[in-house]
């Protein structure tokens, strides 16, 4: 691990873990994102965003070693991700880390995550509004 890392910056596992939490807990009563995920295996897939996340930003590369190359565009091609669906995913993930306090993600690497979660969930649009 790179101690010079965003990952080790905002506080390492613990702080991934409350962000992917925060995320997750939305999720099921979520009217557009809820049908998507797996019912029966939300904490597989809060485990596998938070190792991805993890690894990304300079932590532990466990997302590599158990699920192989990320391949994001491939993997989220059997859902329906529509614009509606994007900016969904980026305000559920706002409002988790708008329960962290800015002592543990101070705003220069919370503007980080942000641009990194807009990013790629407008590169995962498979779907015309
Ligand atoms: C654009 C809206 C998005 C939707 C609707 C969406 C939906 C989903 C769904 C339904 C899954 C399957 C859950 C599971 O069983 O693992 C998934 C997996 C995943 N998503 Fe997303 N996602 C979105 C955006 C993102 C973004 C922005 C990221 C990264 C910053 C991301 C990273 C991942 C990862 C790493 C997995 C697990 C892949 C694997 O190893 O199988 N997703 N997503």
């Amino acid at each position: 691990m790179n101690d010079n890392s965003v990952y080790a910056a905002i506080g390492g596992e613990p702080t991934f873990d409350r962000l992917v939490s925060g995320f997750y807990a939305q999720v099921p009563g979520d009217d557009i994102l809820g049908p998507m995920y797996p019912a029966d295996d939300m904490e597989g897939a809060a485990n596998r965003l938070k190792w991805f996340l993890m690894q990304y930003w300079g932590g532990p590369t466990e997302y590599q070693e158990r699920r192989g190359h990320p391949r994001l565009r491939m993997r989220h091609h059997p859902f329906p991700i529509d614009r509606a669906a994007a900016i969904r995913w980026v305000e559920l993930m706002e409002n988790s880390l708008a329960l962290i306090e800015e002592e543990t993600i101070p705003p220069v690497y919370r503007h980080m995550l942000r641009d990194h979660f807009e990013r790629v969930a407008a590169m995962l649009i498979n779907m015309p509004d």
